[in-house]
């Protein structure tokens, strides 16, 4: 893949009130409890752009005037796929946002020597291979946690997924639209590099401990 075509998958968006909470969000003097509620509000002002993704069906209703054709979810309503612990923060604001959608987890955890990921847990809706699958995680660092995510999602026979994320490294980036070039990226910044423990730099530290204050 190309870097054009790579970062055609990625939208980082690109908003005023967005910025401003990221700021405090990045700040090390953030309380974990205003931590975990701006990252609440920010997953929010993203979701108008990871649900423009959402695939509809039309029906007909009637309105007090006259009938029309509208729209609705399909009967298998997309599922928002938490990547643990972490991605709860932002699955608790979109699934605020869109009720009616199914709510699955992936338990993975970073190994601190090889920073790749151990899978623990999964629990997803049935039939998950019908759905749309939206991966919420606020961190893509090397990608090992996203890739393995929709790794074993396409196994189960997913084949449309979004990965909304808060923070992505470049590396992260590259690493995740090379395994899985057909999923869109939408984040709330594109950080500089990752360092020597793949923490990405500036970043926001580890995002978990900040918001379970662990
Ligand atoms: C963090 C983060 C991502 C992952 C990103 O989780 O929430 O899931 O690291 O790193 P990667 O792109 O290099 O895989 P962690 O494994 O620390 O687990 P936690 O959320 O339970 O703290
Ligand atoms: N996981 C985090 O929580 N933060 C990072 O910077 C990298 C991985």
């Amino acid at each position: 893949m190309t870097r054009a075509a790579e970062f055609e998958m990625l939208e980082v968006l690109c908003h005023p009130v967005i910025d401003v909470k990221m700021a405090k969000l990045r700040d090390k003097d953030t309380p974990s409890q205003d931590f975990r509620r701006i990252l609440f509000e920010l997953a929010g002002l993203m979701s108008a752009s990871v649900f423009r993704h959402i695939k509809t069906v039309s029906i007909e209703i009637e309105t007090p005037l006259e009938p029309i054709t509208a729209v609705a979810l399909p009967v298998h309503v997309p599922c928002i796929v938490s990547i643990l612990r972490a991605g709860n923060g932002m699955a608790d604001a979109l699934s605020a946002l869109l009720p009616e959608a199914a709510i699955g987890h992936m338990g993975l955890q970073r190994d601190p020597d090889t920073h790749n990921p151990e899978y623990y847990y999964e629990k997803l809706p049935p039939e998950i291979k019908a759905r749309q699958v939206i991966m919420t995680d606020p961190m893509l660092a090397t990608g090992g946690s996203a890739i393995m995510t929709a790794d074993r999602l396409k196994s189960r026979g997913v084949t449309d997924i979004v990965f909304c994320c808060l923070v992505a490294a470049p590396e992260g980036v590259h690493a995740f639209t090379t395994a899985h070039p057909d999923i869109p990226i939408i984040t709330a910044a594109l950080d500089r590099e990752l360092n020597e423990n793949c923490y990405i730099l500036p970043g926001l530290g580890d995002a978990g401990d900040r918001i379970y204050n662990t």
